[in-house]
């Protein structure tokens, strides 16, 4: 197998030491026999994850430490080795000294098969990151990474790209469904606990993509445009709160440029803030096809050329290897980009318990319950006027009406596609566009028809497809109650042209709704639609893509089973008009953009575009602040069945700002309050999210709840530095970003 390893390395260009420098590095180097004898302090589990990493660095030829820094992408290996399967990254390891083959799979959403490129190799697909968010609980966010991590290591995989944290700064973003919405702290902290989760199974975690990937199109070409105090305010401050809460082994840097850049060498980015700034000790890796140079690259602080046949040379090969052998790049460079490399392996957990080398058995049921939770706890109900929900079982007649609710639930599209337990019911390949060559429109098997049948077995429940809005109105009409299941699917490599539900679906819903006073609406979108019939519909709930058992924690939602908790992660806005962009910026550029993805093409630039963003730190709800603008149902925003209500709360200052509260559930069944805790700084600059909290109440319970505002977004980013400026804090108790409680001013000292 060894041979076959090696035969397959030399093929897709793993560098070969030009030999004056193989011989100035044995000079150099303790052999390795020397190293054992001296106790290997590697192994020592006494010394940090830094000083291992170092020892380890130490006992490395110069070849093993240039093998490290760049990995294979497998999809484009043929033949491949024995221990190589399709998945997005293999570094080779060194066993001699313990370090492992690095052996990489996307794990957003649970362990990725991109169209099925391991056949029939299924997992358990989670709900997307945006429902995650949803549930504002990071002990589900937890779990939900816990049981990825899980399966990734049962199936020999040990670094995870997982831990995406981009913010929604557009609504029509294709890749929201996969990040944790438009507030650094939410996004942050479940961010954090999600890479906590995977790596509790001694794998490594990544957070990614660092920074300002924030819309698709174009990702490979377009330069964002921020100011630093912003941009460390808002997408940095999701990603110092991922980072130094969540210590993921890795760091994924972006496809774009920041500030001129790219990401992927971005000196600024890479350096001054992850190293210099929040002493992040693990490694920096780049996208799939990031990579644009060698020595500015490493230089500015990447640490590992990823996927590297889709690069349009492999930087981090020969190129480097010579340019360490001409002194350009100092061996001391090298060695500290494995250093961390390996920290990142050891802090983890990987190098002391290594993954299996086959395939283990999976709890696949236990894990569908997971799925299950994050689903149920994500769904959030926008309307419900005339208490339409939740569904009596007894009712009689239920129409449901198209999004496929016969046989499944959407997910979204991209490298984090999961190959689902229970099978894929529908498969769509796309015939053009950037995301063509590795993804498919793919349904997973939880059929809502199936799971609202088995609840209310004494109904008589039909479905129609919708295609036909004069049909499905009159299926409607001869109904007690018609459910709607409206769609929006979206994919990595593309962006929505807008955030109007597409097929006719708004029209669908106009004519069921004129037919049935009793419509539910259903959304099962990647982020925020438009909703011209809101006013007509009297019941909507948002179910995001609700993953593998969707179908059943709808069911379990719309009869009340459980009580519709979700809150929104992001904005629905009323209008178009209101986004800070009209749509995706650079659409014309992208005529001969054959590289915007993972699958194909390579990462050339073509024509290069700016995306300024203007509203800079003023992300998401700030933004509708800042404008005075009304939107749909603002951040934060979720109705319940159980009717809460809240004592006079008690607000504080000094060194520890926050709120207390006592919270009485006043309904029959159990619930869980979700109070918010915004804060308005002395500059008057818009509120921002400062804590939260998740308590679960019985029936009829009261508990005393506690927020405290988190320090993080109470300062600004002033002259280098962060500042909490002395002055009187506006503390805001509330339902959502719009929906005020209870508000005090608080005094708060400088810091
Ligand atoms: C995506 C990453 C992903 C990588 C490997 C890229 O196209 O942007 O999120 O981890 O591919 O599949």
């Amino acid at each position: 197998m060894k041979s076959r390893l090696l035969g397959a390395l030399i093929c897709v260009g793993t560098v070969t030491l030009p030999a004056a420098l193989a011989a100035r590095e044995a000079g150099q180097k303790p052999d390795a026999a020397a190293t054992n004898r001296a106790g290997e302090p590697w192994r020592n589990k006494n010394l940090s994850a830094a000083a291992r990493a170092a020892a380890l660095v130490e006992a490395m030829t110069l070849q093993e430490k240039l093998t490290y820094i760049h990995g294979l992408f497998p999809n484009r290996i043929d033949p491949r080795p024995a221990d190589m399967v399709p998945s997005a990254g293999y570094v080779p390891g060194v066993p001699r000294l313990g370090i492992p083959t690095l052996r990489e799979s996307d794990a957003s959403l649970g362990v990725a098969n991109q169209m099925n490129r391991r056949t029939d190799d299924v997992a358990t697909a989670l709900p997307s990151g945006l429902a995650t968010a949803a549930t504002f609980d990071p002990k589900l966010a937890y779990a939900g990474g816990a049981m990825a991590g899980a399966e990734a290591r049962a199936k020999t995989f040990n670094v995870l790209l997982a831990g995406g944290v981009n913010l929604t700064r557009d609504a029509w973003n294709g890749r929201n469904f996969e990040y944790l919405g438009e507030d650094p702290l939410l996004a942050g902290t479940l961010a954090a606990a999600a890479v906590r989760g995977v790596e509790s199974n001694h794998i490594v975690s990544t957070v990614k993509h660092f920074a300002l990937n924030a819309q698709e199109t174009g990702r490979t070409i377009l330069n964002a445009r921020i100011d630093e105090a912003a941009l460390r305010e808002s997408d940095l401050l999701a990603f110092e709160i991922a980072v130094k809460d969540g210590r993921p082994g890795s760091v994924m840097c972006a496809y774009n440029k920041v500030n001129g850049d790219w990401s992927c060498e971005n000196r600024f980015l890479l350096t001054k803030v992850l190293r210099d700034d929040w002493k992040y000790p693990g490694w920096v890796m780049s996208d799939w096809g990031g990579v644009h140079s060698t020595v500015k690259a490493a230089m500015a602080g990447l640490d590992q050329e990823s996927g590297q046949e889709l690069d349009k040379e492999i930087y981090f090969g020969a190129p480097f290897a010579a340019a360490v052998a001409n002194g350009t790049i100092p061996v001391a460079r090298l060695d500290e980009m494995v250093r961390r490399i390996l920290t990142g392996v050891i802090a983890s957990g990987l190098y002391d318990d290594p993954s299996p080398s086959a395939v283990q058995p999976i709890d696949y049921a236990a894990h569908a319950d997971v799925a299950q939770r994050v689903a149920e706890a994500s769904m959030v109900l926008l309307k419900n006027q005339g208490n339409v929900l939740p569904l009596a079982k007894r009712a009689r007649k239920i129409v449901l009406i198209g999004g496929h609710a016969d046989v499944g639930v959407l997910s979204g599209g991209g490298s984090s596609q999961v190959r689902s337990v229970g099978g894929v019911p529908i498969e769509i390949p796309l015939t053009s566009g950037a995301a063509a060559s590795f993804v498919r429109v793919t349904y997973h098997n939880s059929s809502p028809l199936k799971a609202i049948r088995a609840i209310a077995p004494g109904a008589q429940i039909t479905y129609v497809d919708g295609k036909d809005p004069a049909a499905a109105a009159a299926a409607a009409r001869d109904a007690d109650i018609a459910i709607v299941f409206a769609t929006q699917w979206a994919t990595e490599a593309e962006d929505n042209r807008d955030i109007a539900l597409p097929d006719n679906q708004d029209a669908l819903i106009d004519a069921v709704a004129a037919a049935q006073s009793k419509t539910v609406v259903v959304l099962e979108t990647g982020g925020p639609v438009l909703m011209p019939w809101i006013d007509r519909v009297p019941a909507v709930l948002e179910a995001w893509y609700p993953g593998q058992r969707g179908g059943e924690a709808l069911a379990r939602v719309l009869f009340g089973d459980v009580d519709a908790t979700g809150r929104l992660p992001m904005t629905f806005a009323r209008a178009s008009t209101q986004l800070p962009r009209p749509g995706p910026l650079g659409l014309e550029s992208l005529k001969n953009d054959a590289a915007s993805n993972a699958g194909s093409g390579t990462n050339e630039p073509v024509a290069s575009f700016d995306v300024d963003y203007k509203e800079g730190a003023n992300v998401g709800y700030r933004w509708y602040a800042a404008q005075n603008s009304q939107p749909l149902f603002p951040f934060g925003y979720g109705l319940h069945y159980a009717n809460l209500s809240y004592a006079k709360a008690r607000f504080t200052g000094g060194a520890k700002p926050g709120v207390t509260v006592a919270i009485t559930n006043q309904s029959d069944r159990a619930t869980v309050a979700v109070p918010q805790l915004y804060v308005t700084l002395p500059d008057g600059s818009p509120l921002r999210l400062a804590g939260w909290n998740r308590e679960t109440l019985a029936p009829h319970e009261t508990r005393s709840v506690t927020i405290a505002a988190d320090p993080r977004v109470l300062a600004r980013w002033r002259d280098g530095r962060w500042r909490q400026a002395a002055g009187s804090y506006k503390l805001t108790l509330a339902t959502d970003a719009a929906h005020p409680l209870q508000s005090a001013s608080v005094a708060l000292a400088q810091r």
